[in-house]
């Protein structure tokens, strides 16, 4: 029975001004899937690892086999797909582990087929998965995930995903409380109108972020690293979260925001030295108040998904 391995990896969604057109992809964490082609039609989900038994195996609510389902569907498949999960990362992180998952799902089930779609044409598939995970087929966490780089949706209707160069210098740091945020419930606190002086401001900083990455000036991508409109509803959500941004900041990064929907805190950095340095003047301002963390020093991840061997 032929077999396929995938990995996906984590992402950053919003990147400080980009709220739902801006994420990036990392090295590590990663969620991995095998498919295997089945008898039975439709996508059934064997197991999955390392979630603490919280994801459903019902292949109608899990988001994996939404995903795949989207995709053999598509494909008009005449057979099934089995899939096993393996959560890397922790659900709930603002590290993308959804969109992850969805991803190598959709990945393998493609290769298992003989790859009859490129790539970036698993995209729509990939957002349905989101959709199941948060009621919002939101692209920023899937789209980079898939493709990898730093990703610009700059339109969901028609879908229009463009790939930003990102300059060799530039570094991630990612801190993760132990706790959990759930991006439904995240997406729900947010207000529905903007005033136009934000909107002036935001709009300011995307641009900025885009054209200061394709300049590779590090000056540029500072000034732009600012969200006057989401962080400052969703912060509220994690404890601590001035200190550990005025943490990341005083080590030397270019900016700081939050990751996704959180509870996960970001930093971009000109150099690894500063991007471990913000991780560990991060994970020391959660520590002083009682949350423990982890840490993730990551370049961007230009390639996306990876295809493993399979182990026997
Ligand atoms: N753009 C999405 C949000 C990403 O912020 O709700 C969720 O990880």
């Amino acid at each position: 029975m032929r077999t396929i391995r995938v990995f996906a990896p984590a992402t950053i969604a919003n990147v400080g001004p980009g709220f739902d057109v801006f994420g990036l992809a990392l090295h590590e964490p990663g969620d991995e899937v095998v498919a295997s082609v089945s008898d039975q039609p439709g996508v059934h989900i064997r197991t999955i690892t390392g979630d603490g038994g919280k994801l459903p195996l019902d292949p109608t609510k899990n988001v994996a086999a939404v995903a795949a389902a989207h995709y053999l569907k598509h494909i008009h498949a005449q057979s099934g797909v089995e899939l096993t999960v393996h959560k890397h990362m922790p659900l709930g992180s603002g590290l993308g582990s959804s969109a992850a998952s969805s991803v190598a799902a959709v990945v393998a089930a493609n290769e298992l087929f003989g790859s009859p779609l490129r790539r970036q044409n698993l995209l729509p598939f990939t957002m349905e998965g989101e959709r199941i995970a948060c009621g919002a087929a939101h692209a920023d966490n899937v789209a980079p995930s898939l493709l990898g780089g730093f990703v610009l949706i700059r339109s969901y209707n028609p879908l229009d995903v463009i790939q930003i160069p990102v300059p060799e210098f530039l570094h991630c740091t990612v801190v993760h409380p132990h706790i959990e945020v759930r991006t439904e419930d995240a997406r729900k606190i947010l207000r529905r109108e903007l005033t136009l002086a934000d909107s002036i401001t935001q709009w300011g900083n995307t641009a900025g972020l885009i054209a200061g990455l394709m300049q590779q000036d590090a000056q540029i991508i500072s000034r732009s690293l600012t969200d006057v409109i989401i962080e400052p509803q969703r912060s509220l959500l994690i404890p601590g979260f001035d200190a550990v941004k005025k943490a990341a900041l005083d080590a030397g990064a270019l900016g700081s925001s939050i990751s996704g929907s959180g509870p996960s805190i970001f930093a971009l950095s000109d150099s690894i030295q500063t991007a471990k340095a913000c991780g560990e003047a991060m994970r020391n301002a959660f520590n002083s108040i009682g949350l423990e963390s982890d840490v993730v020093v990551s370049k961007v991840n230009k390639f996306g998904p990876r295809i493993l061997p399979v182990e026997e």
